[in-house]
């Protein structure tokens, strides 16, 4: 059995700002290039400076060239010139809230060791983890360190 739906506003935290989040994901969800999986995502990414950057996914008749949504706004927003970042917000067609893909989960990690990752649906279920819950142990700078 599948939990009820609840609105976002109902989940303790920033309220407002995790409304906004839900609204800018979702609108750029719709603008997703998804004619090969026909699986739209949107995500909204919080910098620590209050601002909001989104990305969709962006697909390709070359499939691996695709990109997710995820990763896209990060792109977007370390153009933008912003490296940490308090919270991403996901929101997918699917019936239940996913959360990102493993690779979209490395390249958060780089940035934001935590990260705050929310995952919506349009008919309001969502889901709330840690980037430390989705990636423990996670490979990152100091694992590169020889000394
Ligand atoms: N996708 C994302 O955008 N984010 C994820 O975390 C998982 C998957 C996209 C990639 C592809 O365009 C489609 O969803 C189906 O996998």
């Amino acid at each position: 059995m599948t939990a009820p739906a609840r609105s976002i506003a109902e989940i303790p935290g920033d309220e407002r700002t995790l409304t906004v989040l839900r609204e800018r994901a979702l609108a750029v969800m719709d603008r997703a290039y998804a004619p090969y999986s026909r699986f739209r995502v949107g995500a909204a990414l919080l910098g620590t400076d209050g601002s909001i950057t989104e990305g969709c996914n962006m697909e390709n008749a070359a499939f691996p060239v695709g990109m997710c949504a995820e990763r896209n706004a990060l792109a977007a927003a370390v153009a933008r010139g912003l490296r940490t970042f308090d919270t991403i917000l996901i929101a997918t067609e699917a019936d239940d809230p996913t959360p990102p893909c493993g690779l979209c989960r490395q390249a958060l990690e780089e940035f934001a060791p935590n990260l705050v990752v929310w995952s919506v649906t349009r008919d309001g279920r969502n889901a709330r983890w840690t980037l430390e819950e989705l990636l423990p142990r996670a490979f990152t700078s100091r694992s590169l360190d020889r000394t």
